[in-house]
């Protein structure tokens, strides 16, 4: 189906067709509707977003070095709140301050930094939108100069090419398991308590709940590994854990992986019933994503011919869609406002979630809500060194680098060298990490 532009799609919605639950077929084919980048959202517990326009989580590493929230995050969301997404997730929040993901996450174990939280909420909600808080533990993607323990569903270690930057895996008692599942919990509650309007499972990427997911990296032989009902056993009791702190008219969304894409792993067969059980069990928004450290697709998409969009999980965020009532949103890969718009019609998606692009141009939502058209800046990062360039981090510390930009209220700088960025990177990261052993020691 081809997208017809000139066609206003909030201009199709009649008294009779509800926004958000329109479907007029625009053409002769079947599966195309009429849903437009304006249209609010309602979700299965009545909350409604504004627009379908997302920004994905990004881990921001902008937390003070003992995990509380600081002006530097504060302003960053005021930012992004008046780029006009009807969503923000916040970067990963971590729920154990031993099990770091990046020095200067947010940490959430109790509530003694309500207040930094508040004024974290308040800032990302200022426009009028949503903002969800996203929840996660790394598993064994724990850095070694970090974390002095790494806990996962097996001691297996990562793969041999990236095993050395990361702690060795013990596998985690039940005791630590329930432990973690009230965590998770505890973190949904204290992020409503704060003023976010939602709540997000990071359950993708490599991390803790997607190792649980993966029959690569959860071999156990008691009741959370084995079988996929088993395998998921982690996932719905964190989604149940989370559900009870927060009510059944507050949002609980997922991340999932459509696939790890990994000889073994987590394949997109079992994201789909993964997706089934959340669905039947009340979830409110899965958003689809990919890949793990071990196999950093999320940044780059499969260099195959299953992806033939600028989307890089289309393909399996319709299987996914196809397969549950709940609203599902697609991220990886969107950049320009034609290709989402089509993702929209032809069904792959409810939501279209971006990351990167929202990073260098933080009002791209607001323009094309105003009908402007959109092409994002973001564009392979090289350092011209293999290791780095293959590896999932440099993406994440370049653009790192341009939030701590605008957080401290300059432009960020779309053409600043990636050898260079990574230089400065790796001093800051080395140093930080050192401030942050040293501060855990005392
Ligand atoms: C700086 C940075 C930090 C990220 N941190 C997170 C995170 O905390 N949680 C998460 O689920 N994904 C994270 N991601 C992945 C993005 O949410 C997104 O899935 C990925 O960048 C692909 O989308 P894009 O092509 O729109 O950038 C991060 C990506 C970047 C660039």
């Amino acid at each position: 189906m081809s997208f017809q532009k000139d066609t206003t799609m909030s201009d199709l919605h009649t008294e009779d067709t509800p926004i958000g639950a329109a479907v007029i077929n625009l053409d002769s084919a079947a599966d195309t509707r009429a849903v437009s980048l304006a249209d609010p959202l309602a979700l299965p517990c009545g909350a409604v977003l504004p627009n379908r326009i997302a920004k994905s989580a990004m881990s921001e590493a902008l937390a003070t070095i003992d995990h509380k929230v600081g002006d530097e995050l504060v302003r960053l969301y005021e930012a992004w709140s008046d780029g006009g997404s009807g969503l923000l997730i916040s970067g990963n929040v971590m729920i154990d301050r031993r099990a770091l993901g990046e020095p200067k996450n947010v940490v959430v174990e109790d509530d003694s930094d309500l207040e930094g939280l508040k004024r974290m909420a308040a800032a990302g909600t200022r426009a009028g939108n949503h903002f969800w808080m996203q929840i996660n533990h790394p598993g064994k993607q724990s850095p070694v100069d970090l974390n002095e323990k790494a806990w996962a569903p097996s001691a297996i270690p990562l793969k041999k090419e990236i095993r050395l930057f990361f702690r060795e895996a013990q596998a985690l008692t039940e005791a630590e398991i329930l432990d973690l599942i009230a965590r998770y919990g505890r973190v949904a509650g204290l992020a409503k308590k704060a003023g976010f309007t939602g709540v997000q499972i990071h359950a993708a990427h490599g991390y803790l709940i997607s190792q649980f997911l993966s029959p690569l990296h959860n071999q156990r032989t008691d009741q959370w590994g084995g079988s996929l009902e088993n395998r998921m056993r982690f996932v719905m009791a964190v989604y149940k854990s989370m559900r009870e702190a927060v009510g059944a008219d507050f949002p609980v969304g997922i991340k999932l992986n459509s696939a790890d894409f990994q000889k073994g792993g987590f394949t997109i067969e079992e994201s789909v019933q993964v997706a089934q059980a959340l669905d039947a069990a009340g979830i409110d928004l899965i958003e689809v994503s990919g890949g793990t450290y071990e196999m950093p697709v999320v940044a780059t998409g499969l260099k195959d011919s299953t992806q033939k969009r600028e989307a890089y999980f289309a393909e399996y965020a319709r299987r996914i869609k196809d397969a549950v009532k709940a609203p599902v949103m697609l991220t990886g890969g969107f950049r320009t406002d034609g290709s989402m718009k089509q993702a929209l019609t032809d069904a792959d998606c409810d939501v279209v979630g971006l990351a990167r692009a929202l990073v260098l141009d933080l009002n791209a939502p607001r323009d094309m809500l105003a009908g402007k058209a959109f092409r994002s800046l973001v564009k392979p990062l090289k350092t011209g060194i293999r290791m780095i360039d293959d590896a999932a981090m440099m993406e994440v510390w370049w653009y790192g680098r341009q939030m701590t930009r605008v957080a401290n209220g300059k432009a960020p700088k779309p053409r600043e060298s990636a050898l260079w960025a990574f230089i400065l990177i790796m001093l800051t990261k080395s140093s930080q990490a050192w401030s942050t052993r040293r501060l855990r020691a005392n």
